[in-house]
């Protein structure tokens, strides 16, 4: 194939925190992934591998509350706890043996929740993790427009575990020539996943989120959180409610 020019090149750009999601949010038409691998986003990947139907998102206790009082299955995080009168928290674990199967549940978190609040006027939005790495991957190649990665951080600022699965997802998406419009925040986070994916779980050694969450005795959410590809699914923003999109078959990188 012959060269592309940058203009028909997709950008890729990762913005490290929802305050600057303005800012970034310069292309309308572009993919929002949201990231909050530390657990929201792996926690709503894992719902739908479980068989969830659709998963609410909710920025504010008050809201999951009201869904709650409607009779709703409904989790409820802040500071990694969960908040009592709910039926869950933000565990990726809660979702096994289809507990929830064909539900729609809804689910309020301390930053991931608010992340997807942030970018919900974007024309697409999707959730990413490591959960679900290539699956994400597969679907912005197929779409074929220019990326945002969305870090959910922690309370506005910088987090390592989002940055780190935006380089993974550079790391991939520049195996394809139509994603070389690669922006610095792109090129930063490529370099840190670099240095990190041997092993992720031990360079996140020091990071404030995995000590948080070790503290908390979720040490299995957090390896749960770093093991890459247990699902094909990917989340999608319709309306107000996530819902699913299968990978049917990847597509192959254009050389
Ligand atoms: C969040 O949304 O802030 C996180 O997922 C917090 C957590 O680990 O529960």
């Amino acid at each position: 194939m012959g060269e592309i020019s940058s203009q028909t090149k997709n950008k890729v750009e990762v913005c490290f925190s929802p305050t600057l999601f303005p800012i970034y949010f310069d292309n309308r038409n572009c993919i929002v992934v949201v990231i909050d691998v530390l657990r929201a986003t792996t926690a709503i990947c894992a719902a739908f591998e479980d068989g969830v139907a659709a998963v609410i998102p909710v920025a504010t206790i008050e809201e999951a509350t009201e869904y709650k009082q409607k009779g709703y299955v409904v989790g409820a995080e802040r500071n990694a706890e969960v908040i009592d009168g709910f039926d869950f928290g933000n565990s990726p674990l809660t979702f096994q043996k289809g507990k929830y199967k064909d539900q729609t549940i809804v689910l309020t978190t301390t930053n991931g929740t608010q992340a997807i609040d942030v970018a919900k006027n974007a024309q697409q939005v999707i959730i990413g993790s490591f959960y679900n790495l290539d699956a994400v991957c597969d679907f912005i190649e197929k779409e074929d427009k220019d990326v945002l990665l969305l870090c959910a951080g922690w309370k506005e600022r910088f987090n390592l575990e989002d940055t780190l699965f935006a380089g993974a997802v550079v790391e991939k998406l520049a195996e394809n020539i139509r994603f070389h419009d690669l922006a610095d925040s792109a090129i930063a986070a490529l370099n840190l996943y670099e240095n990190a994916k041997g092993n992720l779980y031990q360079f996140l050694g020091e990071s404030s989120h995995r000590k948080r969450l070790s503290n908390l005795n979720l040490e299995e959410d957090i390896v749960c959180c770093l093991t890459l590809n247990q699902s094909k699914l990917v989340p999608i923003l319709k309306g107000n409610k996530l819902e699913v999109h299968k990978i049917e078959s990847p597509l192959s990188a254009v050389s």
